[in-house]
C-alpha cells in the first residue's frame, strides 16, 4: 500500500483530487466508484471547481457509489442518492443516467443486491474512492463481514449510528440497515483511493496499514489489493 501523509485535511483533498483527475483525463470513459460522508468533500468540491474553471468533461464518465440508507430515496436529504447529486454530480456534465447507487427503498433487498452485482460485474470501476470508519470499516462493511462477501443488506453497528447520527436531527432517525458493496467488489477495483482525516481515525489506520489482515477490521482486506494508496492527514497518521 501506498501512503501518502499530508498536513491537513486541504491537502488530502487536493492530493486526492490529483489523483482523480488523472484517472478521467487518461480515460474519459473511466467508472469511478464512489464513496458518501465528510470525508470526500473536499474532493468531490475540487472535482467541481475543475470543470467549472478547466471544462474537464465527465460526460462518457460512470459511476457506481457504495452504499445507501435502507428506507432512503432521492426524496430524503439524508439519503446518499441526495448527497451525491447534490455534492458532485449536479456541479458537473455527468449524465444522471451513467450515475447509480443502490435503491433505498427496493421492495425486495435481495434481488436488488443481486441487481447491482451484476451492474458492478459490468463495470469494473477503475478508481474506488473509499473513506474509513473509526471502527475500521468500508463501506458499510462492519468489523466481521466477511471479505468475500457482495453486495448485500447490514444491520449497522451502534457505533456506526453514533458516529452518522451527526448528520442527521435525532438519532433515532439514523436507518438501523443500509445496502452496501462487499469487500469483494470493493477489492475487484482496478485502484483504491482511501482517504482519512482526523485523529478519530488514527486508530482505523493503523489497523488499514500494520495491523493484522482480519474481518474485524475490514479495512486491512486492502492490504493485498495490488494498488491502493492511502492519503491521510497528518492527525489520522499519528499512530503510524
Ligand atoms: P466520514 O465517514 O467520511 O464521514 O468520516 C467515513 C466512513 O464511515 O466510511
Amino acid at each position: 500500500m501506498k501512503v501518502i501523509i499530508t498536513k491537513d485535511y486541504e491537502e488530502m483533498s487536493a492530493k486526492a483530487f490529483e489523483l482523480m483527475k488523472q484517472v478521467v483525463t487518461e480515460n474519459p470513459s473511466a467508472v469511478l466508484g464512489l464513496a458518501t460522508g465528510s470525508t470526500p468533500l473536499g474532493l468531490y468540491e475540487r472535482m467541481a471547481e475543475d470543470h467549472k474553471k478547466n471544462g474537464t468533461s465527465y460526460k462518457q464518465v460512470k459511476t457506481v457509489n457504495l452504499d445507501e440508507y435502507e428506507g432512503l430515496d432521492i426524496s430524503s436529504d439524508q439519503s446518499y442518492v441526495y448527497f451525491m447529486r447534490e455534492n458532485l454530480f449536479r456541479h458537473l456534465d455527468i449524465r444522471p443516467a451513467n450515475t447509480n447507487i443502490e435503491n433505498g427503498k427496493a421492495q425486495d433487498p435481495e434481488a436488488e443486491c443481486a441487481r447491482y452485482n451484476a451492474l458492478l460485474e459490468s463495470m469494473r470501476q477503475d478508481i474506488q474512492v473509499l473513506g474509513i470508519g473509526s471502527n475500521g470499516h468500508i463501506a458499510f462493511n462492519e468489523p466481521g463481514t466477511p471479505f468475500d462477501a457482495e453486495t448485500h443488506v447490514v444491520d449497522l453497528t451502534e457505533s456506526t449510528i453514533r458516529d452518522n447520527s451527526r448528520l442527521f436531527a435525532r438519532i433515532e432517525d439514523v436507518p438501523r440497515r443500509a445496502f452496501t458493496m462487499g469487500p469483494k467488489n470493493i477489492m475487484n477495483a482496478r485502484r483504491i483511493l482511501i482517504l482519512a482525516s482526523g485523529a478519530n481515525k488514527a486508530k482505523a489506520v493503523l489497523g488499514l496499514v500494520k495491523g493484522e489482515v482480519t474481518e474485524q477490521l475490514p479495512a486491512s482486506v486492502l492490504q493485498r489489493h495490488p494498488d491502493c494508496t492511502l492519503v491521510c492527514d497528518e492527525a489520522a497518521a499519528s499512530l503510524l
